[in-house]
């Protein structure tokens, strides 16, 4: 059978994602206590800093039976020059998947192209698939397993979050709605993508992007590698910020989810992220759960 990769959610069909985060729910509710990866590991190259990541899928892997190896960009070869290409078939020769964090996208694509085991995309410049499908488990359990009906507004950078929630669209059937500033809209071959598959909307402003909607998504002005351009960021997402005053243009039980890490008083006011509306440690939680069934599903003919 030939190898899957995920290094976006568009990667899976539609009845694998919603079949993924049915088994992150089984997974969740202890309902699936099989250790499908004894005897796997995992490799974990991070070439960024993580917290929720790289444990997540650490214990992932540790509760399914296997093991997972942290790599970081100053320990292996990689981060002093030795080729993705080479870094991809030496690592197919001792394990059974890649868990990959970096920069640019085709980085990642890169890696996948030469592994002979399945690449996972633990976050790039372009998209962080693991993010959204986590938070759409988190959608799920507010509203319930079909999120068709389901009206996403997310305020701020177009960044590799933004990216994937909107090429999640395509395979969720949310409606997504996103008021990001001038010059900080998402990646143009993401958004060309989701509009023809996708219900994708611009609005003006914050205002008009929540009205009505089910969920209030937003994440960092500045992502990591961007840190150089944090003054000026500053000053351009002025008035993208998730406040109570905003949340309350949403629906009444409308929920509040950010990847983390975040900064109170910059995108978020502390009383919405640590308020009754705010999801993000279910959110943080579910990582782990969506990522067991997302090696399961990689690594399926040991699973089943
Ligand atoms: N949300 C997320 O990916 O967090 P880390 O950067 O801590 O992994
Ligand atoms: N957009 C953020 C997400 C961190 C999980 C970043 O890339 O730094």
């Amino acid at each position: 059978m030939a190898k899957r990769d995920f290094l976006a959610i568009s990667d899976f069909t539609a009845d694998e994602v919603y079949a993924t985060l049915e088994r992150a729910h089984r997974l969740k509710a202890g309902e699936d206590p099989r250790r499908p990866l004894a005897g796997k590991t995992l490799a974990m190259i991070f070439l960024k800093s993580s917290t929720r990541t790289r444990v997540s899928f650490e214990v992932a892997a540790l509760q399914l039976g296997g093991h997972a190896l942290f790599l970081s960009a100053r320990d292996i070869q990689l981060g002093r020059g030795e080729p993705i290409a080479d870094t991809a078939r030496v690592l197919s020769r001792y394990v059974d998947a890649i868990l990959f964090r970096g920069f640019d996208h085709a980085d990642a694509e890169a890696l996948a192209r030469h592994a002979s085991v399945p690449v996972i995309n633990g976050l790039t410049d372009l998209l962080h698939p693991c993010q959204v499908l986590a938070d759409c488990m988190a959608v799920q359990e507010s509203f319930g397993r079909d999120l068709s009906g389901i009206v996403v507004a997310w305020i701020g950078d177009g960044n590799n979050v933004a990216n994937a929630w909107l090429d999640g669209a395509s395979r969720f059937g949310y409606e997504i709605r996103l008021a990001c500033p001038e010059g900080y809209e998402p990646a143009r071959e993401i958004l060309e993508r989701a509009k023809t598959r996708a219900r994708v909307h611009f609005m003006r402003t914050p205002a008009e992007a929540v009205e009505g909607a089910h969920v209030v998504a937003t994440d960092v002005w500045a992502s990591m590698g961007q840190e150089a351009e944090a003054e000026k960021r500053r000053v351009a997402f002025q008035g993208h910020y998730v406040d109570t005053r905003l949340m309350e243009r949403a629906r009444p039980d409308a929920i509040f989810l950010h990847c983390l890490p975040a900064h109170r008083g910059e995108e978020v006011a502390p009383d919405v992220i640590d308020g009754p509306r705010s999801r993000v440690w279910d959110e943080a939680e579910n990582r782990l759960h969506v990522q067991k069934a997302l090696l399961i599903a990689l690594l399926k003919e040991n699973a089943d």
